[in-house]
């Protein structure tokens, strides 16, 4: 069975048609952390194409709205050609599939990541045939890094530089103030 699908192709110099890759990058970003970053150019290197999408989640209160998230995350893509920035709501295969891609990729930092991601991609995958999940680890050093936490440590006052673009670290120094 092929999962591959089309994003556009080209031929190489045998004349062999080369298919082109399209992965989907999905999450929430609120904010957009290195660990996001880190996966985002290892995507761009592996894939022909890489969409990271935002989900419009109408359940949770985020804490940028999703109007800043996708800027910030524009900002921190612009030099790579190949990547671009869309939000979408509904079911994410459906998204994918209409979308042209054929890889949902999803990071994994630890083992705990593990059996929700296993949970999500299996039923993804029990969803639409057409796509599948590939899941990458960022570098060690954002293996415990969430934007969870990026929030916490910046609503009671602690330091994320490092953890997250500069551009998100100022905006947060903005919005809760400088305190340490
Ligand atoms: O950054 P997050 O919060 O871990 O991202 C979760 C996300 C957006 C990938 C997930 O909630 C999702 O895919 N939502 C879309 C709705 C959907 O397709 N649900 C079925 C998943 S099996």
């Amino acid at each position: 069975m092929s999962i591959r699908r089309q994003a556009g192709c080209g031929r190489n110099s045998c004349g062999e048609v080369l298919m082109k890759i399209r992965a989907v990058y999905p999450g929430t970003f609120d904010p957009v952390t290195n660990g996001h970053l880190d996966l985002v150019h290892r995507c761009s290197a592996l894939f022909d194409e890489v969409v990271v999408a935002v989900l419009r989640n109408t359940e949770k209160i985020p804490l940028f709205a999703i109007e800043e998230r996708v800027q910030m995350l524009e900002n921190v893509v612009r030099r790579l050609p190949n990547v671009s920035v869309t939000t979408f709501e509904g079911l994410l295969v459906d998204f994918a599939v209409r979308s042209g891609a054929s890889v949902i990729v999803r990071g994994i930092r630890a083992v705990s990541d593990y059996e929700y991601e296993l949970q999500m991609a299996m039923m993804n995958r029990r969803l639409s045939a057409k796509v599948e999940t590939v899941f990458m680890m960022p570098a060690e050093a954002y293996s415990y890094l969430s934007s969870r936490l990026v929030r916490e440590i910046s609503l009671l006052g602690g330091s994320v530089h490092g953890l997250v673009p500069s551009l998100v670290e100022r905006r947060l120094k903005q919005m809760y103030g400088r305190r340490i």
